[in-house]
């Protein structure tokens, strides 16, 4: 029976490893986002004495999968669990893929005030050592947490709390593949005991909306596409992507730099109204402006510290709003 004083969290369940089961003995083969969430629930212990738990399935798919629609129907149920007194935090189970994608798109478009959890696994639900189940209850006790508010939407993998601005997948495999290498992770969670290694901020509000709907009721999301840069590169990928691209985002080399031909490229690109935001390929840095690239010269935006993915996100938003290349400038130093 749940415990009335204990503090209500709502669960929302998209898929990935964390709900993945395996397909085949002894090969490593699963399939991400198989189990509902009441098998997720079922698998961890002592969860009832953490929280009163609201489950529901938003989706179930692996990440890749989680396309813009699925992102406004998360981003609409999430604004709405937010502002309902009734609920004291929002977990969110998810593949870790694109875990970081969707955890700074929840931090642009929701205030930071209750919280909110992201949370996947390494390993899938039914593998030996699936580290679900402890990623789970610690995710758990971190949205019940008091401490936890303010701070925007938090991901916690292998019990580390990262912030959804620096988190960043760093491997292919293994249970510590998350990492935050630009600031550090935001603390740990043992046992069910978060702790913190920064103070919170203040509650803040939403700092962008999501897109206007279309004519088809869906959400209009700008088209922005990531182009990776590589040694000896020409242009012709950048031309076919500006052929339909609102905004380009380079993943470039370095300090987000590109051969002449892409540079020359993206140029053209920015001349035809193309918001084009340089990047690093590289997994950590800052990319400033007018370093090894004239920014000012190529109507070019510098990242800052935004991966190529989140630079997309931060991107897409920027220009359903509007803004101009001085502002969009600006947001991306501020990121
Ligand atoms: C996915 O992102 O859905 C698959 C991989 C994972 O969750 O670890």
């Amino acid at each position: 029976m749940p415990d009335a004083a204990l503090p209500t969290i709502a669960l929302l369940a998209t898929g990935g490893t964390i709900a993945g089961a395996q397909t085949g003995e002894p090969s490593g083969a699963y399939r991400a986002g198989s189990l509902p969430v009441e098998a997720l629930l079922s698998a961890v212990p002592g969860l009832q004495r953490l929280a009163r738990l609201q489950p529901e399935q938003v989706a179930s798919v692996g990440s890749q999968n989680i396309g813009l629609d699925t992102w406004a129907t998360l981003v609409e149920r999430v604004q709405a669990l937010c502002a309902d007194p009734s609920i004291d935090g929002i977990v969110i189970t998810h593949g870790t893929d694109t875990l970081e994608e969707t955890a700074y798109l929840l931090s642009l478009v929701l205030p930071w005030s209750k919280p909110v959890v992201l949370v996947g696994a390494m390993r899938p639900a039914t593998a030996l050592g699936a580290d679900g189940p402890a990623n789970l209850y610690n995710a758990v006790a971190l949205a019940a947490h008091p401490q936890a508010f303010g701070r925007g939407p938090l991901v916690l993998m292998n019990d580390e709390i990262h912030e959804a601005a620096l988190v960043q997948k760093m491997a292919a495999n293994g249970v510590d593949a998350f990492a935050s290498p630009n600031g550090g992770r935001a603390g740990t969670v043992h046992a069910g005991t978060p702790r913190f290694v920064r103070p919170a901020g203040a509650a803040l509000p939403a700092r962008f909306a999501l897109p206007p709907r279309g004519d088809d009721g869906s959400r209009d999301w700008p088209v922005v596409d990531i182009v990776h840069a590589h040694a000896g590169m020409d242009g012709a990928v950048v031309d076919f992507m500006a052929a339909r691209a609102r905004g380009i985002v380079l993943a470039g080399v370095g300090d987000g730099n590109a051969s002449d031909a892409v540079l020359d490229a993206l140029e053209r690109a920015a001349l035809r109204g193309v918001a084009v935001v340089r990047s690093t390929r590289t997994g950590s840095g800052w990319v400033g402006r007018n370093v090894e690239v004239d920014d000012d010269a190529r109507h070019f935006i510098a990242a800052g510290p935004l991966s190529p993915q989140k630079a997309r996100v931060l991107l897409m938003l920027a220009l359903a709003a509007g803004v101009t290349q001085a502002e969009a400038q600006a947001l991306f130093e501020q990121a």
